[in-house]
């Protein structure tokens, strides 16, 4: 059953659309999406049927890394509006029953920071530099790296400064791009400023925040090369135990504000028994569901991924999340339509064949199945809507560094951040206003007139009319969301269970249509039954007794 917004676990079930700030509506026309546009569409969030909504990064920014670069985390970055706008927005949405989370990136802040820039002017030795990683290269001219890891954006992790003289100086570490410095989690300044800005975001109202990089923040003083194969806490950079400590500091600070405020971690750990460790009951409240988007659209892969995660979760009486997409990844209905359709960063190539057709058809399935499991769900923008990854973006409007420090082997993560079609046969499909001075900051592609919401709207087997009966169900059945699972058997190739009593979720992964289990009605389908069978690459949703079920 869907949270209201007076019950205390409302993330346990809870339904939480992504916005991807820059892309969701322009209300302004300058191309950038923008909290106006936001205010303009809640309408649209609450018949959607979502109980929250995540913001990426919406500070001032100089957008290097699409706003994971934060300059000053307590002004909204002033093409998306600004703080009193966001205070507005806030309460807008509650009104419509709609918690807002917003992005903190503790990792990291971006190298026009004050105290990068402080950093940099105060020089080698100062106490402005403790607060980052500044080392001495290697070698005699201290001219290599001070380490050899590898950056989660492919290439090096250290960027050499110059000094006021203009000689070359120390090196600072950064995980990501080199304007994005990785910050010093064993200063005291870097703790305080942190737990600051929390506070600064639950006092105006915010539900919750989700924790970029995560499992990121603490690293081994020594510097260490990372072990061929590190065993548990032994990496130099991730998933440290001192990081468990932070989060039940950040968690006491949650705790001391009215209503539920949730952290969400986004961590990509192999091991899901160390993931599970970061849900204890004084940690953080969920994390993102990796494992899920990774496999493989198979029977026997996703059950896997089903199973594990719902025991992972068990021992610490944490709810499970799903997650199809995020604006890092390839959009479902593209992955889904691949040969292999898996996803991993270092595997995306540019030129990768796709049946889209086929990719949307379990794209739907994906989104029936998804929302039939235990625990909470996250919905990306434009998911709903069936886009496709955009894999024709011209190259000089290619803005990911991922793609360009890839050596543009990686088509990196703007064709999933392309803004929405919201109505209109043509660019910018009401993206930005009628008489708009700008074009989309992304370009979109001619033929969506068929995938904007307005023409979704009218059509009854659209993705956008799929996703908002499947979200309305998930709120009127008992048995959805959070609480247990109880797998039925099925043949090969198929994923049968149900939740309560008198609901049965049946996807269809195998290449021949099959019969349903016994039911009294068809609640919802992804597809429509073919002489009562249910379709390859299909979900379906039944009810499978009459009235409450008896009490013995
Ligand atoms: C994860 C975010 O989702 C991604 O977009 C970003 O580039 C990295 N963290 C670095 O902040
Ligand atoms: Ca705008």
């Amino acid at each position: 059953m869907s949270p209201s917004t007076a019950d205390p676990l409302w993330w346990r079930s809870a339904v939480i659309y992504q916005i991807y700030l820059r892309s969701f509506a322009d209300g302004n026309g300058d191309g950038i999406g923008d909290l106006a546009g936001v205010r303009q569409h809640l309408g649209y969030l609450k018949e959607l049927g979502v109980d929250a909504i995540w913001f990426t990064p919406w500070y001032e920014s100089p957008l290097a890394d699409g706003g994971y670069d934060v300059s000053d985390y307590r002004t909204i970055h002033p093409a998306f509006g600004d703080l009193t706008e966001a205070e507005t927005l806030i309460q807008e949405a509650l009104a419509l029953g709609i918690r807002t989370i917003i992005d903190v990136v503790p990792n990291h802040i971006s190298d026009q920071h004050p105290w990068f820039q402080a950093a940099l002017a105060a020089g080698p030795g100062s106490p402005e530099r403790e607060r980052f990683w500044f080392r001495p290269g290697r070698g005699a001219d201290g001219d290599q790296m001070p380490t050899d890891w590898v950056s989660n954006f492919s290439g090096e992790t250290w960027t050499r400064t110059t000094n006021q003289d203009g000689t070359p100086g120390e090196w600072y570490l950064h995980l990501f791009t080199p304007q994005q410095p990785d910050l010093n989690w064993n200063h005291p300044d870097v703790r305080a400023e942190h737990e600051a800005v929390l506070r600064f975001w639950f006092d105006r109202g915010v539900a919750g925040v989700r924790i970029d990089s995560a499992a990121l923040l603490v690293k081994d003083e020594n510097l260490p090369e990372v072990p061929e194969h590190p065993g548990p806490g032994e990496h130099p950079n991730q998933d440290r135990d001192e990081l468990h400590e932070i989060y039940r500091g950040w968690r006491a600070i949650a705790d001391s504000y009215p209503g539920t405020r949730v952290l969400v971690g986004e961590i990509w750990l192999p091991e899901i028994d160390r993931f599970a460790m970061y849900l204890r009951k004084d940690e953080l409240h969920t994390a993102f569901n990796f494992d899920f988007l990774a496999r493989p659209w198979e029977a026997r892969e996703l059950r896997a991924s089903i199973d594990e995660t719902i025991a992972a979760h068990a021992p610490v009486d944490a709810p499970s999340t799903w997650v199809l997409s995020n604006h890092d990844v390839t959009r479902p209905v593209t992955r889904y339509g691949r040969a292999d359709s898996s996803f991993a960063f270092l595997k995306k190539r540019v030129g990768t064949p796709t049946d889209l057709a086929l990719g949307r058809r379990r794209a739907r399935a994906a989104a029936l199945l998804t929302a039939a499991l235990p625990g909470s769900l996250y919905l990306y923008q434009g998911d709903e809507l069936g886009l496709p990854e955009v894999e024709d973006i011209p190259a000089d409007r290619l803005e990911d560094p991922m793609h360009f420090r890839s050596g543009g082997v990686d088509p990196g993560r703007d064709g999933c951040r392309v803004p929405l079609p919201w109505s209109g046969e043509h660019p910018p499909f009401g993206f930005s206003p009628a008489g708009a001075s700008a074009e989309p900051w992304l370009p979109q592609p001619e033929n969506w007139a068929p995938l904007t919401v307005e023409a979704q709207q009218s059509d009854a087997y659209s993705m956008l009319r799929l996703y908002r009966e499947a979200l309305r169900l998930r709120r009127t059945e008992d048995g959805l969301g959070d609480g247990p699972l109880r797998w039925l058997d099925s043949a090969d190739g198929t994923l049968v269970f149900s939740r309560g009593d008198a609901f049965v979720s049946v996807t269809n992964l195998s290449s021949d249509a099959i019969e349903l289990p016994d039911h009294v009605a068809i609640l919802l389908s992804s597809d429509p039954l073919d002489r009562g069978l249910l379709p390859p690459d299909s979900t379906a949703w039944l009810r499978t007794q009459h009235g409450p079920p008896e009490v013995a």
